[in-house]
């Protein structure tokens, strides 16, 4: 695992965009929060899924888990907008608004999820694979997914919604792209329809359980400890805010050990090589 996070960190900075202009400084914002860190939570889904059936491919999915990653580090960015949650703090460094202005987050943000698209098109994968791997990425990544999801929850900022407008709202805005990350992996690794499937059905809960220890870190955590704006989801249509702090830490414990039964219940292979992944991250709310 350790390794596999070391390749896809060595694969990122060997391959940040470099073209450089004369924009005093475009290019190094782009670069930026790439380079910033972050978990690389939905990359290492991708490659542990592969590593578990086609590991001679890893090195040809580099693209792809660097797509995931710059679709989502775009998510990040336009997150942080002051038109959206309006946050000054990602990944242990000012946001890109800040540092820079507001025009500049907007297009890296857009350049980014452009980027996307051109890594996976380009990666070294047979073309059949490539456009199943374009549709998942642009379905959950997009409109049937964290657009929509991030659609709502901005325009429901201070309107309470239903327990199952919640859940849809959680699982667009960051389940699906979890969930497709986990997909990617078992397209490239040409798994059956089925355990492509299941792996995805997984990952819907995962991502749930994601979002729901996603707002317990919002409500408990400073920034620094977090490394991004907490304390931020006072307006929001947060786990913790409908079902209370107690409430959201029961939900998570509810779903992880759901999570825990599904991990268990695939192949050996599969199990094995996510369960170093994810065994950290079913358990991480609980108290130590
Ligand atoms: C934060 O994602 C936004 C959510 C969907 C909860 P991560 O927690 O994966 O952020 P990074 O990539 O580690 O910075
Ligand atoms: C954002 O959720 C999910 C995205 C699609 C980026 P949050 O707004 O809770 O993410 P953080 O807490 O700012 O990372
Ligand atoms: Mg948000
Ligand atoms: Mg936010
Ligand atoms: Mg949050």
């Amino acid at each position: 695992m350790e390794k596999l996070l070391k390749n896809f960190e060595d694969y990122l900075l060997d391959n940040l965009p470099t073209s450089k202009t004369f924009h005093p400084y475009f290019e190094d914002a782009l670069a930026d929060m790439l380079k910033a860190g972050g978990k690389r939570f939905r990359p290492m889904l991708l490659l542990s899924v592969l590593k578990s059936k086609k590991s001679l491919l890893i090195p040809n999915a580099m693209p792809v888990a660097l797509g995931i990653e710059m679709l989502h580090t775009y998510s990040l960015v336009h997150d942080d907008l002051p038109a959206m949650d309006d946050a000054d703090l990602r990944r242990g460094f000012e946001t890109l608004h800040k540092k820079y202005d507001e025009v500049t987050a907007i297009l890296v943000g857009d350049a980014l999820n452009s980027e996307a698209f051109n890594l996976v098109a380009s990666a070294p994968l047979h073309n059949d694979i490539k456009i199943e791997l374009v549709k998942c990425l642009a379905t959950n990544g997009g409109i049937d997914g964290m657009i929509i999801g991030q659609a709502i929850d901005c325009y429901f900022e201070n309107q309470k919604l239903e327990l199952e407008q919640l859940e849809f709202l959680h699982i667009h805005k960051t389940a699906k792209l979890i969930a497709a990350s986990l997909k990617m992996g078992a397209i490239i690794a040409e798994y059956d329809l089925s355990t492509q499937e299941k792996l995805f059905n997984f990952g819907i809960d995962i991502g749930l359980l994601f979002q729901i220890q996603d707002d317990i870190i919002d409500e408990t955590q400073s920034s620094e400890e977090a490394g991004k704006t907490t304390q931020n989801d006072e307006s929001k249509n947060s786990f913790v805010n409908l079902l209370g702090l107690d409430g959201a830490i029961n939900a998570a414990d509810e779903l992880a050990n759901k999570c825990e039964e599904q991990l268990n219940s695939l192949d050996e292979n599969l199990k094995d090589s996510l369960s170093e992944l994810l065994l950290k991250y079913i358990t991480r709310h609980k108290k130590q």
